[in-house]
């Protein structure tokens, strides 16, 4: 699902002869800093380090597989995003890329605020003590519960996206003698650039209000008139991992353009934009994302300039970056179990995780890397494929890379850029138990999430 071709080859062929690939010019031991977070970087002894603290004893004290997040790495990018786009401007992590205690807590502490989608995220935001007021509350099927406890809870807005939706949290707020702030969410017609599951702004799929036929200058009218709303604005997100900014061009243009037609409709100039998450990430050292500052930038020219032409005043912009900011911050660490190569075609290297606690490749044909980190080799590299110990052959963690021949049973092997979207969206397929999250920073480690145990397992199976 990266935008690029595999650097190696062709990325969709599932076997291909040997030869048909060839081997990376670059030393396999060379850390490719697009790919990995920050305080990454190999000892004298080739092994690879985070926040100044081995591998092999983290592994040692945590177990793989496991997640390892640079914890100052994701404050750094939290304030990259929030300077970026200035005091103007709110930025809201999408908590669905990766929500625990911890990441609500390092939120606060750098300006940030929170985008949450369920009933489990609010949960999570609040008990960790977010302010309400900084909360985003989004969904496509929000339950009566969910929206009575946002409203209850004083959530800063509600995202609207659907005609019924209107009505039941107007409903809602009213019954409580209040007026929540709300946005309508709508869908702007614009084909992302991105796998199909995860691009969001065409108008055939379930989320928002289309802009065509008029649909979403109705929901507006609508929210106008119900004294339980206090709509303040418009939102659209298009989709994920987007490289090319001329979707959120359009996107800003057509929003802009809704709202100048409120304005003559109804004499009233929404004072808010919310343009979504997306930004792409680097996966392999193919992808080159923008900068905070770049995107930022793109934003406010075009919202900017399309408000002076239609003669608006520029509203105030919001995005909500999830993967961006914590996508490249972790990386996954595995330890090889089985190795089975097979002649003429690659070899098959097993780790003792998989799809249960990366589920992206199988479902995205996303792309990742891989690298051997216990050590360094000299080895000649060879083609593998990194699957995992699930009872399915489509259990692939990395598709087609290159590690070195001499390869073990028990080296530890790392995949970068797995923060977004792997915890989070992890299984107990197999009954595996998912893997913990631990924050490593200046040369301390702290489990921030635990690994799952068997009586976790048993205690939920009460039959
Ligand atoms: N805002 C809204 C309304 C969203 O629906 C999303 C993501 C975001 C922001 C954050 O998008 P980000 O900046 O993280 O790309 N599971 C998929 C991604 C699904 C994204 C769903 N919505 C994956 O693993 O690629």
């Amino acid at each position: 699902m990266s935008r690029s071709a595999h650097p190696a080859g062709p990325r969709h062929a599932d076997v291909l002869p040997e030869g048909h690939y060839t081997a990376p010019a670059t030393d396999l031991n060379v850390l490719d800093e697009k790919v990995w977070s920050r305080t990454v970087t190999r000892d004298a002894n080739g092994a690879l380090t985070v926040g100044g603290i081995e591998v092999a004893r983290l592994a040692e004290e945590f177990g793989t597989p496991a997640y390892f997040l640079d914890e100052s790495d994701f404050r750094a990018r939290c304030r990259a995003w929030a300077d970026a786009f200035g005091p103007g401007a709110d930025v809201f992590y999408a908590g669905k890329a990766f929500l625990s205690r911890a990441v609500v807590r390092w939120l606060q502490e750098e300006g940030l605020n929170l985008d949450v989608c369920s009933g489990g995220e609010l949960t999570t935001a609040l008990d960790a003590g977010m302010p309400a007021e900084r909360i985003a509350f989004h969904g496509n099927n929000k339950t009566v519960a969910e929206i009575e406890r946002a409203v209850e809870a004083g959530v800063g807005r509600i995202v609207l996206d659907s005609f019924q939706e209107i009505a039941r949290v107007a409903h809602i707020a009213q019954g409580r003698g209040l007026r929540q702030r709300v946005q309508i969410r709508v869908t702007v017609g614009v084909e992302a650039h991105t796998h199909e599951f995860i691009a969001t702004a065409h108008e055939d799929q379930k989320f928002g209000i289309a802009l065509a036929g008029g649909q979403a200058a109705e929901a507006v009218r609508r929210a106008l008139t119900l004294d339980g709303l206090e709509l303040i604005g418009i939102h659209s997100h298009i989709g994920s991992q987007i490289f090319d900014m001329a979707g959120f061009e359009v996107s800003a243009r057509r929003v802009v353009q809704l709202l100048a037609e409120v304005r003559d409709e109804h004499g009233v100039e929404l004072p808010e934009i919310d343009l979504g998450g997306g930004l792409g990430i680097a996966y392999t050292s193919e992808d080159d994302p923008r900068e905070p500052h770049e995107i930022a930038k793109a934003l406010s020219d075009i919202v900017t300039r399309e408000c002076e032409s239609a003669n608006l005043s520029t509203p105030r912009i919001s995005v909500e970056p999830g993967r961006a900011i914590v996508g490249p911050t972790a990386f996954t660490l595995y330890e090889v179990g089985t190795i089975k190569p097979l002649e003429g075609l690659r070899t098959y290297v097993s780790v003792d995780g998989g799809m249960s606690d990366n589920i992206r490749t199988a479902l995205y044909d996303a792309e990742y890397s891989v690298a051997l980190v216990s050590r360094s080799s000299d080895a000649e590299p060879m083609l593998v494929r990194v699957v995992g110990k699930h009872c399915e052959s489509g259990d692939i963690v990395v598709k087609d890379a290159f590690l070195p021949a001499d390869l073990a049973p028990g080296d530890l092997i790392a995949v970068p850029a797995t923060g977004a979207y792997c915890r989070s969206m992890a299984s107990n397929y197999n009954h595996a138990l998912r893997p913990p999250v631990v924050a490593v920073r200046d040369g301390e480690a702290r489990v921030i999430v635990r690994r799952e145990t068997e009586e976790d397992l048993l205690r939920l199976d009460v039959g």
